[in-house]
């Protein structure tokens, strides 16, 4: 009856807004809606609505593969949305900072927009300073994915594919992304991206959602409460370039080995006026354990709703940014204006600038292999 119930308004949204079901026809655990998110480029934009057995719904549309909205249950069995983002395409094709998306071809920061590989020397857009950021001008957050849901035994799924061609953004190789999202049974929204390439290319793909966990458009952040799994962060110039060292995060704010608050020691982490950076933490942490194998990088709680988040990824670093450049300029979902460290994102990948650092763990994917990069956000409650 409950599961019944809580499928009936993905079921009336469809009747009163023409969005079709599709999929998992006659399946009562799950639900697949699809309706338009208005234009882009002369193309329909579709945003993809999934329901598992729980009542959670995320959703996703094909314009930069972005998560818009995840609904999930406080310790009360009441549903918020705890990303930051837009009703609408409009917002999304306006100035953004990366909510939701899937950023790349090189997610973070390229030193310069210079590297080389396999002794040729490559140039890419500067766009973040005198650095390359997220991909360049237009990177996977700006392009159109194509896309097709489907149901699992998991909980439903949606397929996300983009061609990038040989010389877009100056990247070489035509690259092949794939991204699945799957909203799990068990509240997980789980991220698998793959990619493969015809010619030898950087590739580092990361999901840039901002969460709240007290629900988008609730303030600030400064209260969850941040385990890292990370003994070592990779400290950076004043550009948030990394150095090159890895640094312990024993006796420095970038200790989370034991769970604080994220406002409990961000004032000790200085900013840069030249590129309008107030201060705290945006910063690459290198996570204990093996690059490939699936293991917890972060647990997250918000102790008024009781809702929690725990991050479990394939790979070697994670991006702790607490939405330092959030200033109020935004209007959200809702008309929700979002502040200051309104949204914290936690965004797994490899090292910033690798390609500029030969003993790091390699970026670079060659013919003949798979680009592969798991990520799990997984919601309970305490
Ligand atoms: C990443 C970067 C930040 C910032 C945001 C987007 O998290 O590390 O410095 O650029 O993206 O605003």
């Amino acid at each position: 009856m409950k599961i019944q119930s809580h499928l009936f308004g993905p079921l009336l949204l469809a009747l009163l807004f023409g969005a079709g079901l599709l999929g998992c026809t006659g399946n009562i655990h799950m639900r697949i809606a699809k309706q338009s998110f208005g234009d882009f480029d002369g193309k329909t934009v579709d945003l993809f609505t999934l329901t598992n057995s729980k009542g959670a719904t995320v959703k996703i549309t094909n314009y930069g593969s972005i998560v818009t909205e995840l609904h999930v249950a406080d310790r009360e069995g009441d549903l918020a949305d705890v990303v930051l983002g837009f009703d609408n395409i409009e917002g999304y094709l306006g100035k953004h900072p990366y909510f939701g998306a899937i950023v790349g071809r090189v997610a973070n920061r390229i030193a310069k927009g210079r590297f080389s590989l396999d002794d040729k020397n490559y140039t890419l857009a500067v766009n973040n300073g005198p650095n390359h950021l997220h991909g360049g001008l237009r990177g996977f957050d700006k392009v159109l994915w194509d896309a097709e849901a489907h149901c699992t035994a998991d909980g439903p799924a949606l397929t996300l594919t983009y061609l990038s061609a040989d010389g877009e953004e100056g990247y070489p190789g035509n690259l092949t992304a794939t991204v699945v999202y799957t909203l799990t049974h068990a509240n997980e929204l789980k991220i698998e991206i793959t990619a493969v390439t015809d010619a030898p290319t950087p590739v580092n793909l990361a999901n840039h959602s901002y969460w709240n966990l007290a629900g988008h458009g609730s303030g600030d952040i400064l209260g969850h409460e941040l385990c890292l799994n990370a003994d070592s962060y990779t400290p950076t110039d004043e550009w948030l370039i990394p150095t090159g060292a890895f640094a312990p995060v024993e006796g420095t704010p970038f200790d989370f080995r034991t769970p604080k608050t994220i406002g409990a020691d961000m004032g000790d982490v200085p900013g840069n006026p030249e590129m309008n950076n107030p201060g705290g933490f945006d910063t690459n942490f290198v996570l204990n354990g093996k690059t490939g194998a699936l293991k917890l990088a972060a647990r997250v709680v918000e102790p008024r709703s009781g809702r929690v988040m725990e991050v479990f990824t394939t790979e070697p670093g994670v991006q702790f940014y607490s939405g330092n450049f959030l200033d109020g300029s935004t209007v959200g979902k809702g008309g929700a204006v979002y502040e200051r460290r309104n949204g914290f994102c936690l965004e797994t990948q490899h090292f910033p600038d690798s390609i500029n650092k030969p003993g790091w763990p390699s970026v670079v994917l060659r013919p003949g292999k798979t680009y592969r990069h798991v990520v799990v956000y997984a919601f309970s409650t305490e």
